[in-house]
């Protein structure tokens, strides 16, 4: 039986609360909320052959920030803007290390 590794499901529940961010900021609310852990992206064990390299390591920082300045109600930006940066940072790591959620991940994108 496939068993997903803790990485794939953190990431598919980086996955949901986007989906779920997306919706709030089209309706013109202001997402205040970060209910994942996103230290994990630190320490959860990868599916079996996936190891973080050195693409992973230059952008999972970046993400993290980029996650973090969403909900950070002081940031002085349009949160379209934001969350666009966020999103287009999981782009950015996925590009190298794991291509197959691309497509998926582009919907995300506020257009
Ligand atoms: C620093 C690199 C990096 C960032 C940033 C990143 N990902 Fe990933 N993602 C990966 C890697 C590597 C895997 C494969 C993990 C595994 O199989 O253990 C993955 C797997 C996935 C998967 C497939 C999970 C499965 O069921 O196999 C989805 C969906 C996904 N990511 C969505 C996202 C979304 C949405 C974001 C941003 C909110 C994001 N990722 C940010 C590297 C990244």
């Amino acid at each position: 039986m496939y068993q997903p590794s803790e990485m794939a499901n953190f990431m598919n529940a980086l996955y949901a609360f986007n989906k779920q961010l997306k919706a709030q900021i089209i309706a013109g609310e202001t997402p205040t909320r970060l209910p994942l852990d996103l230290l994990k992206l630190h320490s959860a064990e990868m599916t079996e052959g996936k190891y973080r390299s050195q693409n992973w390591r230059s952008f999972v920082n970046v993400f993290i920030t980029s996650q973090e300045a969403v909900m950070d109600t002081l940031q002085n930006k349009d949160l379209k803007t934001l969350y666009n940066t966020a999103i287009g940072n999981c782009l950015s790591c996925h590009k190298t290390e794991c291509t197959g959620p691309i497509p998926k991940i582009k919907k995300l994108l506020i257009q």
